[in-house]
């Protein structure tokens, strides 16, 4: 098969926000405990937290990360996981059916994140918990001193403040599994007073309220118009979460990012139509935060911990393997991210180490990379500057959810400060590979191109524990200049990186 990628140079989608590529680490299974922390593990510094991960993590390229969850944060209280180690309690953490040591809190997942060098972005506690305990927090961790709680921070070893800039305003509001769970109105509601109330103490604060859980809830783009028609003035950033799986149709499961153009493009509709109402000329933004690839019927019928004499600590939970094709819709959706650059302003994958991640570890054992974690780190890397609109002409395919999906996806990226550009490709087809005459546009220094593979003759092929190096980027070798520009082949279920 045959296809044509024009790049229009003079036309950007928008700058590429760096916090586009954010993460998410949760206290859940062994996202922590047995993975970023072991105390014991060889390669564990004094803070116990394993420099083989943090290694794995810089390389990866992460931006900021959101912390402490996810599910987890709408049960937490945060006092528990600061002050001395010796004195904080054990918990039942509710979401997940385990047990919270709290072992590792506030100061040290900090000192972990300046080893990888990532920002801090919060989430407070809108499920058990209000407005006041939000302020509290806010006041411990960004006040200088002065106060109570400021001074708590100060002789808990911590003289300067947190600074954390971001906030999330809870987590997955609409979902009927999270505790606290409210209607769009009730929660529209909390959330309003709390980003107010945190604003009074800093005007400058980033704040994020819920948006849906996914595309599908039923009460999807009702619950984003009614809870931004209460916090449309106190908000930066509505949220965004989604999660795929191959539920036994591949090329359904390849189609995935179509789901999350629409879904994107369904929010920034919506969230428009309340600036029109409102007469606003204020613009709110999307933090993607939570997107990946989810095995979430296993967790449901396998992995889901029961019994109330069972909650173990740092179980294995959502440990899922992805394999070559998984990581190819992974890089459409990254592709996906970029197309809408221009509101996409924030994401973070969910999640970072052991659970749903591009990083595994085992206890007392190696770190190794996903399959996953090869098209992040290589975009995380190379796409900066300005996000482009691409011109694909190809052929279609027929799915069952999307109707009738193009087999090539593609963005590209230029950064005019360095002249460095990117071209992002994935190809759908299961069968056949395609040759993609590129027209770059007069995109950089379009002389020497370097082109990077993901893509295996086995679809199914993943990295393991017992075979960690399986799957990897290899250089395509296919990549030639023509009369026409370039042509590069992209090998059937593939995703594709060509630096410029
Ligand atoms: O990332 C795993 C879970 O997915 C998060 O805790 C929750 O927010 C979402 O449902």
């Amino acid at each position: 098969l045959h296809a044509r990628l024009t790049v229009d140079t003079r036309s950007a989608i928008g700058p590429i926000n760096r916090r586009l590529f954010g993460s998410f680490i949760e206290h859940l299974g062994r996202a922590v405990y047995d993975g970023i922390y072991e105390p014991g593990h060889p390669t564990a510094g004094p803070d116990g937290f394993r420099r083989d991960v943090i290694e794995l993590v810089t390389e990866l390229g992460v931006s900021a990360i959101r912390y402490p969850g996810g599910n987890f944060v709408s049960g937490f209280r945060w006092e528990d996981s600061v002050g001395p180690r010796e004195l904080r309690p054990r918990r039942l953490d509710l979401a997940w059916h385990s047990t919270e040591t709290n072992e590792v809190g506030l100061a040290e997942f900090d000192g972990w994140l300046k080893q990888v060098g990532s920002e801090l972005m919060l989430a407070v506690n809108l499920g058990t918990r209000g407005v006041q305990e939000a302020l509290d927090l806010l006041e411990y961790a960004n006040l200088g001193g002065g106060t109570a709680l400021a001074e708590k921070r100060i002789a808990d070893g911590h003289p300067e403040p947190y600074d954390v800039r971001m906030w999330c305003l809870g987590n997955e509001m609409d979902g009927p599994w999270q505790l606290g769970h409210r209607s769009a109105d009730d929660y529209g509601k909390v959330a309003a007073q709390t980003a107010r109330a945190l604003r009074s103490f800093d005007p400058g604060l980033e704040l994020v309220v819920c948006g849906s859980s996914s595309a599908s809830m039923p009460t999807f783009g009702e619950w984003e118009r009614t809870v931004l028609s209460h916090t449309y003035d106190e908000v930066d950033y509505i949220s965004c979460h989604a999660y795929y799986e191959d539920r036994g149709d591949r090329g359904d499961f390849l189609a995935s990012g179509v789901d999350m153009d629409h879904f994107i493009e369904s929010v920034v509709a919506t969230a428009d139509h309340v600036r029109a109402v409102r007469g606003s000329s204020k613009r709110i933004d999307i933090s993607f935060d939570e997107w990946n690839i989810w095995y979430n019927e296993r967790f449901e019928k396998v992995d889901k911990i029961q019994g109330v004499d069972n909650w173990p600590i740092a179980p294995r939970l959502l440990e899922d393997s992805y394999t070559v094709a998984d990581a190819v819709v992974f890089g459409s959706l990254l592709i996906s991210l970029l197309k809408h650059a221009d509101r996409v302003t924030s994401a973070s994958l969910a999640q970072l180490v052991n659970v749903i991640a591009p990083i595994m570890t085992e206890p007392g054992g190696p770190a190794w990379r996903q399959t996953t974690f090869f098209p992040f780190a290589e975009t995380s890397a190379h796409a900066r500057g300005e996000a482009l609109r691409v011109a694909v002409s190809c052929d279609t395919y027929e799915t069952a959810t999307y109707g009738s999906v193009p087999l090539v996806d593609a963005v590209a990226t230029l950064d005019a400060a360095t002249g460095a550009g990117a071209v992002y490709l994935v190809n759908r087809s299961e069968t056949e590979e395609i040759e993609v005459q590129l027209d770059l546009g007069g995109m950089g220094d379009d002389s020497s191109l370097v082109a990077l593979t993901l893509h295996s003759d086995d679809p199914t092929a993943a990295n393991t524990l017992a075979d960690p190096e399986r799957v990897g980027l290899e250089p395509n070798t296919s990549l030639r200049h023509t009369a026409d520009g370039w042509s590069v082949v992209l090998p059937a279920v593939s995703w594709t990186q060509i630096v410029v």
